[in-house]
C-alpha cells in the first residue's frame, strides 16, 4: 500500500505536529475509522463503524475531544485511554496491549507515537519505547469492503534478550455494546453459538490446543442487545491465525470498551534477540446493522483475492463415511462409478492409504501407498476416476505421526513434546515436529513426491489432535508458533509449486477454520457431523466469516454416523446447497430410483453454485420457532435461492407467513417452489403454489408468504428471479 506521509518525528521528544491536533480519517467499503493521534502516548481509535460522510476536519477534531475522559476523583490526573497497545506506563488499568520483559527486568513498556503515514484508508504509525528498547510499526487498513486489519511488528531494539509475553491489538467498540456472541463446540459440534451480557470486566476467550480447536470461537462479536442477523448494530473481531490465540471484549469504569485479540504465547516462546522482531497475525475487525453485514465485509473481501478458488466447486464425493479403512480396489472403484452416475466431479480418498494404516492407530507419517492393499499403487484407481471424468484428491494429515510407525521408529526426536515423556496420546497418534528442519524436509519431500506420481487435484489436509506440552525436545522451548509459521511455509510452498493444486482444511471436521488457514486453502471441512438438522446451526455461524463456497457441505447417508438420527435425502440435500457441495455415502449400497433423485440434486447444485460463490447470505430473524429460512440472493439481486426448513412442528397449523427479505425492494420477483412438497414431506398444497406468484422484493420483506406445511426435518427449496 502506498502512503503518504502525514507526520513524521523522529525524535519522540518532540512530537509537534502531533500537538497540533492530529486526527486520521479512514474511509472504505462503508466504514470509517476516525483515531486522535493526540492521544498520550500513542493513538485512540475514536470512531470505527458507520462511514462519517461529508464530516470536515474540524468537526472529527470535535468528535475526537468529545470522546475525551475528564478527570474524576480517585483517578490519576491525565485520565488514561484504551489506545491501540496500551500499558500500564501509559496510565492503562485494564489489559494491556503489549507485556514483555528482559530475564525478568525491564516490563515497563510505554510505546510513543513517532510517526504516521497514512493514505485515505490505511496508516502505519511508527512507535517507540527508547528506555525499554522497544520499536513497533502498528498498521491499520480498511478494507475494501470496510473489514479493518490490523497488525503489529515489534522490533527488539535493545542489547538483550526481549521475551514478549502478551501483544494484543484492541478495537474499540461502541459504549452502548452490551451484549456478546462468540461460539464454542467439540468434536461433531463446532461453532454453537452462545450470549451473554458485555458487562464490566474482561471476558476471556483463549485457544490453547495448537489449532483453533473445535471450541475457539470464530469472532467474539458485541453489539446491541438482541441484535441479530439482520439488525442490531454489531463489532466483532476475528485473529487470522492457525495456532494459540486470545480474543478479549472488555469494559472498563473509565467509560470504555473494547474488544482485542492476538496470539497466545507458550513462556518463553517468543524471546526476541537485539535487532529481532516478530510480526503479529492480522487481527481482523467487521461490524454491521446486523450480522450478515458483519458476515457480508469478511466474505466480499476475501472474495476479491486474487488467489480465491473462481472455478466452479466440483461436486465431491469423500470416501471416509462410505468405506472408512475398509480399502480395496474393486470396493472404491464401485463407489467411483456410483459416483459418476450422479454426476460427481471429485473423487477424494481418505484415510487408509498408506503404509501400515488399516485402522486409526498406526501408520501415520509414513507417506507411502501401502503394497499390500495397492499392490500397483493408487494408479488403477486414478486411472479409473479419471477414466470416468472425475478429478481425483487425497487425504494427508502431514503433521501427524502415529508411534506406530517407521517414521515414528526412525526419528523419535522429531515428535512434539516438552518432557522425556511424549504428550499424552490422542487418536493413537503425537504431532510431528514441523519446525525441525530434517522433519520438514521429509513430509514436503514426500508431499511432492505423491503430486508427482498421481495427477493429483486436491488435498484433504487432516489434523486430528490437538498440540499439548509442544516443545522441541526435554530441555527446549514451545513450539506452537514455529509450527503453524512452518505449516504456512509447506503449504505455500505446495501452492507455489502447484497453483492448480487445492487443499481442504480439514481438523477432526471443523477445528482448524481462520482466515490464516484459509489464506492458503481452498475450503474447510465445516464439521463431521453430517446430521442437516446440526448442521444447520453450524453452517450458519461459521459463515460468519468463512464464504459460503469454501465451506465444505456434504450429502449424508440416511442414517447419520454422528447422531444416528435417519434423515430425509431431499432435507439433507437442501441442507447442503449454500456451500461447496459433495457427498458422504457409500452410494453402492443406493437404488435406482436413490440415485436418480440424488443426480437430480447435484445437477440443481452445479446450476445454482455460481450464486452459491458470489451471493450474498441471508440469515432471517424472527421466524416461529421451529422454521428456518436463509438464502443466497445474487449480487445484482437479478434472483435467489431459499430454503424453508420446518426443524420442528410448529404451534401455529398452518405456520403463520414467513419474510423473505434482502431482495431489491423495487424488483418484482416470480416466486417458485423447486423441491420439498413435490416429495411426500408436503402435507397438502400452498394457495401460492399453482399461483403465478410475482411479488416485490419491498413486499417479500415487509410481508412474506405462506410456508409449505412439512413434516420436521423437511426443507422447501424455493427460487426468486426477477421479473423487470
Ligand atoms: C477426521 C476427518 O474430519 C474425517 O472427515 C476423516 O477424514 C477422518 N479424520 C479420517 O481419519
Amino acid at each position: 500500500m502506498l502512503f503518504h506521509d502525514v507526520v513524521t518525528a523522529d525524535d519522540p521528544a518532540t512530537p509537534p505536529a502531533l500537538a497540533a491536533g492530529g486526527v486520521l480519517h479512514l474511509r472504505r467499503g462503508g466504514t470509517s475509522v476516525v483515531i486522535d493521534l493526540d492521544v498520550a502516548p500513542h493513538p485512540a481509535i475514536v470512531h470505527w463503524g458507520e462511514e462519517l460522510e461529508g464530516s470536515s476536519e474540524q468537526s472529527l477534531r470535535s468528535l475526537a475531544v468529545a470522546a475525551r475522559p475528564q478527570r474524576v476523583s480517585g483517578g490519576l490526573d491525565e485520565p488514561a485511554r484504551a489506545t491501540l497497545v496500551a500499558s500500564p506506563a501509559g496510565g492503562w488499568l485494564g489489559t494491556p496491549g503489549l507485556e514483555g520483559h528482559r530475564d525478568g527486568a525491564s516490563f515497563s513498556v510505554r510505546l510513543e507515537l513517532v510517526g504516521v503515514q497514512a493514505d485515505d484508508h490505511g496508516a502505519r504509525l511508527s512507535l517507540v519505547d527508547r528506555e525499554a528498547g522497544l520499536s513497533a510499526e502498528l498498521e491499520l487498513t480498511l478494507g475494501t469492503a470496510g473489514l479493518l486489519r490490523q497488525r503489529l511488528t515489534l522490533r527488539n531494539t535493545g542489547d538483550s534478550p526481549y521475551t514478549v509475553q502478551h501483544l494484543h491489538l484492541a478495537f474499540p467498540v461502541p459504549w452502548d455494546a452490551t451484549e456478546i456472541l462468540d461460539t464454542t463446540g467439540r468434536h461433531l459440534r463446532e461453532r454453537s453459538p452462545q450470549r451473554h451480557p458485555f458487562g464490566y470486566g474482561t471476558y476471556l476467550r483463549e485457544s490453547r490446543r495448537g489449532r483453533p480447536g473445535a471450541d475457539a470461537t470464530l469472532v467474539l462479536a458485541a453489539g446491541r442487545p438482541g441484535f441479530g442477523f439482520e439488525r442490531g448494530r454489531v463489532h466483532a473481531l476475528h485473529v487470522a491465525w492457525s495456532g494459540n490465540h486470545r480474543l478479549i471484549a472488555e469494559r472498563s469504569v473509565s467509560g470504555e470498551a473494547f474488544l482485542a485479540g492476538g496470539e497466545l504465547f507458550a513462556p518463553g516462546e517468543v524471546v526476541l534477540a537485539p535487532g529481532e522482531s516478530i510480526t503479529s497475525p492480522d487481527v481482523v475487525g467487521s461490524w454491521g446493522d446486523g450480522l450478515s453485514e458483519v458476515a457480508h465485509r469478511f466474505h466480499d473481501e476475501w472474495r476479491r483475492r486474487p488467489a480465491h478458488p473462481r472455478r466452479a466447486r466440483p461436486i465431491t464425493l469423500n470416501t471416509w463415511e462410505a468405506v472408512y479403512f475398509d480399502h480395496s480396489l474393486e470396493r472404491l472403484t464401485a463407489l467411483a462409478d456410483a459416483a459418476a452416475s450422479v454426476g460427481v466431479e471429485r473423487f477424494v480418498l481418505d484415510d487408509g492409504w498408506f503404509d501400515g494404516r488399516r485402522d486409526d492407530t498406526a501408520g501415520l507419517g509414513d507417506w507411502y501407498v501401502d503394497t499390500e492393499v495397492w499392490p500397483d499403487g493408487l494408479h488403477p484407481l486414478v486411472d479409473h476416476v479419471l477414466a470416468r471424468g472425475m478429478e481425483f484428491g487425497l487425504w494427508v494429515e502431514p503433521e501427524m505421526v502415529n508411534p506406530d510407525s517407521d517414521l515414528a521408529r526412525l526419528h523419535p526426536d522429531w515428535i512434539l513434546r516438552a518432557r522425556t515423556t511424549l504428550p499424552p496420546s490422542a487418536r493413537q497418534q503425537q504431532v510431528l515436529d514441523l519446525a525441525h528442519d530434517d522433519a520438514y524436509d521429509y513430509v514436503a519431500a514426500r508431499l511432492h513426491a505423491l503430486l508427482a506420481e498421481y495427477p493429483i487435484a486436491y488435498l484433504k489436509w487432516d489434523h486430528n489432535r490437538d498440540l499439548l506440552d509442544a516443545g522441541s525436545g526435554p530441555d527446549g522451548v514451545a513450539r506452537v508458533r514455529a509450527h503453524t509459521l512452518a505449516l504456512y511455509r509447506l503449504l505455500d510452498e505446495l501452492k507455489a509449486a502447484r497453483p492448480d493444486l487445492e487443499i481442504e482444511s480439514c481438523a477432526s471436521g471443523g477445528a482448524r477454520v481462520d482466515l490464516g488457514i484459509l489464506a492458503r486453502t481452498d475450503r474447510i471441512w465445516t464439521s463431521d457431523n453430517l446430521d442437516p438438522l446440526e448442521r444447520l446451526v453450524n453452517q450458519r455461524y461459521t459463515a460468519l466469516v468463512v464464504p459460503p463456497e469454501m465451506m465444505g457441505m456434504h450429502l449424508t447417508s440416511p442414517v447419520v454416523h454422528s447422531t444416528g438420527r435417519t434423515v430425509d435425502l431431499d432435507f439433507s440435500a437442501a441442507v447442503a446447497l449454500f456451500g461447496h457441495v459433495g457427498i458422504e455415502w457409500d452410494l453402492t449400497r443406493t437404488d435406482d430410483e436413490t440415485r436418480r433423485r440424488i443426480a437430480a440434486w447435484v445437477e440443481y447444485a452445479k446450476r445454482i453454485r455460481p450464486l452459491v460463490a458470489t451471493g450474498r447470505t441471508v440469515d432471517v430473524d424472527g421466524t416461529e420457532p421451529g422454521i428456518d429460512v436463509r438464502g443466497m440472493v445474487a449480487p445484482d439481486g437479478t434472483s435467489a435461492v431459499f430454503t424453508l426448513t420446518q426443524t420442528d412442528t410448529t404451534v401455529a397449523y398452518p405456520p403463520g407467513r414467513v419474510r423473505i427479505p434482502g431482495l431489491d425492494p423495487a424488483r418484482h420477483y416470480r416466486v417458485r417452489l423447486v423441491g420439498g412438497p413435490s416429495s411426500a414431506a408436503a402435507q397438502s398444497e400452498l394457495p401460492w403454489q399453482t399461483y403465478d406468484t410475482t411479488v416485490t422484493g419491498r413486499e417479500l420483506d415487509a410481508v412474506g408468504l405462506r410456508p409449505p406445511v412439512q413434516y420436521p426435518q423437511r426443507s422447501t427449496v424455493i427460487e426468486l428471479v426477477a421479473q423487470d
